[in-house]
């Protein structure tokens, strides 16, 4: 092997690891859904979760837990509840019917990171 082939193996070896490990890296980043997009549509959450999610006192008659942290599968299942009926709280079911499973699961990814 000539000086060259080397060069152009070890190149080729170091990109391929490259590539692993900024793909590994952009999946932990999307988690189950795409974050940007969810971000965009959490303004219809804001009102009542706050704007980063936290726990709001609005309104005082009824508590509206925090969502900002909590894990991203678990907020897209109790959504998929609301949105079944499994769950029974009127406001959280008639916004959860309006979304898609991609609304979830997007909205999900995006309330999990903001909560790092
Ligand atoms: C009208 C006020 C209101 C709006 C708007 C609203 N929520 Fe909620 N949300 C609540 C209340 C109140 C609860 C607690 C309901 C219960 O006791 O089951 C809740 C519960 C939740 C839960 C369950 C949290 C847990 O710890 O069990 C999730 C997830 C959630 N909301 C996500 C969202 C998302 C995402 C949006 C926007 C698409 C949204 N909510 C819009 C009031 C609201």
């Amino acid at each position: 092997m000539n000086k060259f082939m080397k060069l152009r193996t070890y190149l080729i070896t170091g990109s391929t690891l490259l590539i692993f490990l900024s793909s590994a890296n952009a999946q932990n980043k999307t988690s189950i859904g795409d974050a940007n997009r969810g971000e965009k549509q959490s303004a219809m959450c804001a009102g009542c979760h706050g704007s980063y999610g936290y726990k709001t006192t609005f309104p005082e008659v009824y508590r509206v837990p925090q969502i900002a942290g909590q894990n991203a599968s678990a907020l897209a299942n109790a959504l998929e509840a609301y949105k079944t009926g499994q769950r029974k709280h009127p406001s959280m079911r008639g916004i959860a019917e309006s979304l898609t499973k991609q609304d979830i699961n997007d909205l999900s990814a995006y309330y999990e990171r903001i909560g790092q």
